[in-house]
């Protein structure tokens, strides 16, 4: 808002318009005129204003009724609005309809200025405030998911992830690059490092770097000035003016176009950045957290990674295994996203049997921690009893290729999951059950009572 205001003058004595505009051009106002309410529409149309000078006794459309259509078709223009002698009726209707202030014919050209420059220093603090409802939205969902930082895992590896986390924590002007499968928790890594720095007040800007549209991507980056290109109908910040202070994490940087990578480079050292159709410097100053599931140095090696951004991103690089690396994981996971379910699907926490754990640790997890995730979320909604087993996992069938040990080689454990299997084969019907079992109905409920098996839906 440091831009002079661009007005439209509408208004039928185009000698005083023509004056009015003369003087306000000599104080640097962008100035237009408009005689009939057509010619107004079709300017404001062609381009936006920040304030429409509006004579409310136009011939052919009453004031009230243009100035009730430009607030709906551009709410963020303002409107001042001119009135002739005993009109007040008027203009208690202007200013009931949202105009921010009048002027009474005759009037000195001084007045109408002093009105224009109440209106700048009210749109001023307009988008002052604007900015900060912004900062505060993107803090408030920033909060939200401040929730899920918790990062587990007993494992050598893990340890020495938490430990480089924190390293880089305490560093605030390092960039760190974060390398592993999807899944491994790359995200969550880059929230506890910025949430644990001094930083942390500042916001936290993540940024998918392949779900930028190409035509886009330097003006989501850069930001622009109104006006710059087709679409552009107010200033807007870029991320590095969003994230300045704190963190802009940047995901899947292996899918960043090649030419944005050489600006991307240039405003991180020069730590200075134009908006695009811009002139003035911005300085900017951020930590940048990027992330890949690929080989960053086969990218570079096919020239599709520069080198010199790789140097620059990965002063400290933070490597995630992939969980069918660390086995020891398995188990503090399982019993935290199962307690974590349980509260949030309102179901008591089950016990989890021995078996299942093992049967886990031996499963590939293609999809790494989120794979063993979604496979807990959807055990814990079907699961009716007061144990987890292999059953509720529908391992059976996807355990890793070549692993061809027995799921479960204990008889009693075999005979659970077969009755888990075959109750809910029959919708929890103990009578169709035991039929399928080749049991007794008593033996059924025998056995259920022995591995503490509840029906909660039982349809007989
Ligand atoms: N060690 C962990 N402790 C708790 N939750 C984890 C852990 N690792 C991953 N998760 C969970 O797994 C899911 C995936 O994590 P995240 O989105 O950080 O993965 P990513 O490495 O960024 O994956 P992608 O490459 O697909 O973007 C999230 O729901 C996250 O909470
Ligand atoms: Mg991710």
């Amino acid at each position: 808002m440091s831009k002079k205001l661009s007005v439209l003058i509408l208004d039928d004595e185009t000698d005083f318009a023509q004056e009015l505009q003369e003087y306000l051009q000599l104080r640097n106002f962008e100035v237009y005129t408009a005689a009939t309410p057509g010619d107004g529409f079709a300017s404001m149309r062609r381009r936006p204003y920040d304030l429409l000078i509006l004579d409310v006794r136009l011939p052919g459309m009453s004031g009230i009724d243009i100035l009730k259509q430009v607030r709906k078709l551009y709410p963020s223009m303002e409107v001042i609005i001119i009135s002739g002698h005993g009109d007040i009726d008027t203009v208690i209707e202007a200013l009931r309809e949202g105009a921010i202030d009048y002027l009474r014919k005759p009037f000195r050209h001084i007045d109408i200025q002093l009105a224009i420059e109440r209106t700048e220093k009210y749109l001023r603090m307009y988008h002052q405030f604007k900015e900060m409802e912004n900062r505060n939205s993107l803090i408030s969902s920033e909060l939200e998911r401040l929730i899920d930082r918790n990062f587990i895992g007993e494992s050598h590896a893990i340890k020495q992830v938490l430990d480089l986390a924190s390293t880089a924590s305490r560093y605030n002007n390092t960039n760190v690059l974060i390398t592993g499968e999807s899944g491994t928790g790359k995200e969550i890594i880059a929230r506890i490092i910025h949430y644990a720095s001094d930083q942390k007040h500042n916001p936290f800007v993540p940024v998918n770097s392949s779900a930028v549209t190409d035509s886009l991507l330097e003006s989501e980056f850069f930001g622009h000035v109104k006006g710059s290109f087709t679409g552009a109908i107010a200033d807007k910040r870029g991320y590095f003016e969003v994230a300045n202070g704190g963190t802009l994490f940047l995901d899947e940087i292996a899918d960043m176009p090649f030419a944005l990578q050489a600006k991307l480079l240039r405003a991180i050292e020069e730590k200075k950045i134009k908006r695009v159709g811009g002139t003035d410097e911005i300085q900017v100053d951020f930590r940048i957290i990027s992330a890949t599931n690929h080989d960053v140095e086969h990218l570079i090696k096919n020239k599709l990674f520069r080198l010199d951004l790789f140097h620059r991103l990965n002063t400290i690089t933070i490597n995630i295994p992939p969980l069918r690396e660390r086995p020891e994981d398995i188990e503090p996971l399982l019993k935290y996203f199962i307690s974590y379910f349980a509260e949030r699907l309102k179901k008591p926490v089950p016990k989890i049997n021995a078996q299942l754990v093992e049967a886990l640790t031996r499963y590939d997890f293609s999809g790494n921690v989120r794979e063993l995730r979604n496979m807990i979320e959807r055990a814990m909604i079907f699961c009716n009893t007061s144990t987890l087993s292999t059953i509720d996992f529908q391992l059976l069938s996807t355990n890793k290729p070549g692993s061809n040990a027995p799921v479960a080689l204990n008889l009693e454990e075999q005979e659970q999951n077969l009755i888990l299997h075959a109750l809910n084969e029959c919708g929890y019907n103990q009578i169709l059950t035991a039929k399928m079992l080749g049991i007794s109905r008593d033996s059924l409920i025998r056995r259920m009572k022995k591995y503490n098996i509840k029906v909660v839906r039982e349809q007989v």
